[in-house]
């Protein structure tokens, strides 16, 4: 396959726009450097970054930065959900001191969804908040959390409780860093992906499914495709609704239970976007159970979360109580009341503030009773 070009989209924000430059190979052909070195302002740049992407993705950025004659210096912080809590981000401010971050410096985060929300909050709160740039190397964090600027960290109360809004100055995704990343993150993403279909575009819906076998491969063309598309989605919905007064919910469509799965599995058990694919099968039953949702949407997404591999039976071993609670402990929950982004059909959805409890322990034993067969 010959060389694809890249290309830019904007996130419309007014003072706040950035652009996402999307481009097989940024990051190994040095172009990413110039993309980050133009942010830096003659300023220094802190890389932030888990041990394992060091070798691939951060030291080679470090280095075209140095060369550049960017004083840059990388930070880690161990893998995994469990580390995305608030002593990680007190030790990245000890660590940007140390480096002599002042305000006109720029944090860059290189890897996932977790490196991402806590560099980007690290930055929003360090001397009143400083820039940054998200270079997100998973395919969920491509596709969604890189965009959007929702920054933040986990108390062991749940997930995400502390937070801010701060948009990045620029986002850089190298759909060439899925090659390394293990198929079970790669269908995690996916999830993500399917969810644009169901709640904004029937058509993309209908490309992804077709586009399955391809994307699951690595296919370069197929990967970069639905990255923008999801980007575009992305960027549309953020660009209307910044701090999610209205619009932006339709982006939580699977998030309640899904939340409230991986909350009562510790984080251990499901990725994120594997507990994104339960929680919306049970957000279709629970539109069912209400008569909003024909189950034909459901029809659809199983079907596009089978081929993509990914779960979508309730763990029979998890009971409706337990995921309740959970929900009405969520920051989305207002006053205790139950919020569900409910289908009316694949491209059609709304937020839904008021949802009873007995209508979601109604679809939760409707979906573990699917999964008895
Ligand atoms: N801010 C938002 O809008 C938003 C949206 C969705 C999700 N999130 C958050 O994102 C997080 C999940 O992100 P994630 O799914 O990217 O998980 P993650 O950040 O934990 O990354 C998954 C694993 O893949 C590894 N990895 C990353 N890139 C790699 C690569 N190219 N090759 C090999 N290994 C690689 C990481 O080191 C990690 O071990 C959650 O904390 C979730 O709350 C935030």
């Amino acid at each position: 396959m010959g060389e694809l070009s890249d290309f830019c989209l904007s996130v419309p924000l007014g003072e706040r726009s950035y652009s996402l430059h999307i481009g097989n190979g940024l990051l190994s052909s040095g172009r990413a450097g110039g993309i980050i070195a133009g942010h830096a302002r003659g300023g220094k740049v802190c890389i932030v970054t888990h041990p394992g992407l060091l070798r691939s993705y951060a030291s080679p950025l470090a280095s075209s930065l140095s060369e550049m004659g960017i004083e840059a210096a990388i930070v880690t912080v161990p893998a995994g959900e469990r580390s995305k809590n608030l002593s990680a981000v007190a030790r990245l401010y000890r660590e940007f001191i140390l480096f002599g971050l002042d305000r006109k410096g720029l944090v860059v985060s290189v890897g996932g969804g977790v490196v991402g929300d806590m560099a980007g909050f690290a930055a929003a709160t360090y001397l009143r908040g400083i820039r940054f740039v998200q270079v997100p190397t998973t395919l969920l964090a491509q596709v969604d959390a890189s965009v959007g600027g929702k920054t933040g960290v986990d108390l062991p109360e749940g997930k995400n409780l502390v937070g801010a809004f701060h948009q990045p100055s620029a986002v850089i995704i190298d759909p060439a860093t899925l090659m390394t990343l293990p198929l079970r993150e790669l269908r995690s993403g996916l999830s993500e992906v399917i969810k644009y279909g169901i709640i904004y575009d029937k058509a993309f819906l209908s490309s992804v499914v077709t586009l399955l076998p391809a994307l699951m491969r690595r296919d370069e063309a197929a990967l970069t495709t639905v990255i923008a598309r999801s980007c575009e989605i992305k960027a549309e919905v953020v660009g209307q609704d910044e701090t999610e007064q209205g619009l932006r919910a339709i982006l939580n469509f699977g998030h309640t239970v899904g939340h409230a799965l991986e909350s009562v599995t510790a984080y251990r058990r499901f990725k994120h976007g594997e507990a994104i694919a339960i929680g919306m099968v049970t957000a279709c039953l629970v539109g069912e159970v209400l008569g909003v949702t024909p189950t034909s949407v459901r029809g659809e997404l199983c079907e596009a979360l089978e081929r993509a591999h990914l779960p979508q039976s309730f763990p029979l071993d998890i009971e409706a109580d337990l995921i309740l609670a959970a929900a009405q402990r969520d920051k989305k929950t207002e006053a205790g009341r139950l919020q569900f982004i409910l289908a009316r059909q694949i491209g059609e959805v709304f937020l839904s503030r008021n949802v009873p409890p007995e209508a979601v322990r109604a679809a939760i034993e409707r979906h573990k009773g699917l999964a008895d067969g």
